[in-house]
């Protein structure tokens, strides 16, 4: 399993702070954005990452990250010349993929709870697509997953202005090795992106996509504005200070696997 982290995009929602700055390297509290779905992937167990930037931002997540060599992971590069679709992550890595299955992670969302890692590593061997759905007051900014009383889903709706449904689609997702292939049948949508809903919808158009429900005790952010970047960080700040463990801290959780010594 690998897995792809794409943190290009224009960030125009969090302009003018990230008119210089790549949004995915602001700070959560005391550590850049980037660190956060990086460590999701590392505790689901992945070290084979590839990481999308932009053309100009790319120089400063190598001199973040490096290689990955220091933690103990492979960390490769490649650019994204237009924010045209979160699904255009899958053709970017169509070759670094080589025929892998994969995770796909989007750059700017925060995954925090007990268990997580070992519920995405039981998904290892995804046969077709796995996404995740969690319970949002308010699911317009987002992918809407609409389930009926058995729990199957009926549809998947990108940014809906009357939800079918209160469960959002986080930005993490699982896919087998023919989502790059299927990703290129895509046609974009109105705002000219290759969407992400668009790909999972072709899944459940062949009868493979699985949801999955997030439980309670996971936490889902998407610090895409400036609202949910303070809010992200006053999370992390009280959940450090309260138990003294630290979230997302990258080294330590390299360390703790023994992908690296002190
Ligand atoms: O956060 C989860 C949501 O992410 C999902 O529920 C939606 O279905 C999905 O479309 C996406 O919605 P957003 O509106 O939040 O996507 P956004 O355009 O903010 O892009 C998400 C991240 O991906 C962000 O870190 C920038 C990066 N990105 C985005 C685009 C469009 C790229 O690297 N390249 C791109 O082309």
């Amino acid at each position: 399993m690998k897995g792809i982290i794409l943190a290009g995009g224009s960030g125009t929602r969090l302009h003018p702070v990230t008119k210089a700055v790549s949004k995915q390297l602001l700070p959560i509290y005391d550590k850049p954005m980037i660190y956060y779905p990086l460590s999701t992937l590392m505790l689901a167990g992945i070290r084979e990452i590839l990481l999308i930037t932009t053309p100009h931002d790319q120089a400063s997540f190598q001199r973040l990250l490096g290689d990955g060599s220091s933690l103990g992971i492979e960390i490769s590069y490649v650019i994204q010349e237009s924010p045209n679709g979160l699904a255009y992550a899958l053709i970017l890595g169509e070759e670094f993929l080589a025929g892998d299955k994969c995770v796909l992670i989007l750059g700017d969302n925060l995954f925090y709870g007990s268990g997580l890692g070992t519920q995405l590593q039981r998904n290892y061997d995804v046969d077709g697509a796995l996404i995740f759905a969690y319970q949002v007051e308010d699911p317009t900014a987002y992918g809407v997953v609409e389930f009926d009383d058995d729990g199957r889903v009926l549809s998947l709706e990108e940014k809906p202005e009357a939800p079918k449904s209160h469960f959002a689609v986080p930005g993490i997702y699982f896919y087998d090795e023919e989502a790059p292939q299927l990703a290129r049948t895509l046609t974009p949508s109105q705002r000219g992106e290759l969407e992400i809903t668009a790909l999972n919808n072709a899944y459940l158009e062949r009868g493979s996509l699985r949801v999955e429900k997030l439980p309670r005790s996971t936490t889902w952010l998407d610090t895409g504005t400036h609202e949910s970047l303070y809010e992200a960080s006053g999370l992390i700040r009280t959940l450090q200070h309260r138990s003294g463990l630290r979230i997302g801290d990258v080294t330590q959780i390299a360390r703790d696997a023994g992908w690296i010594t002190a």
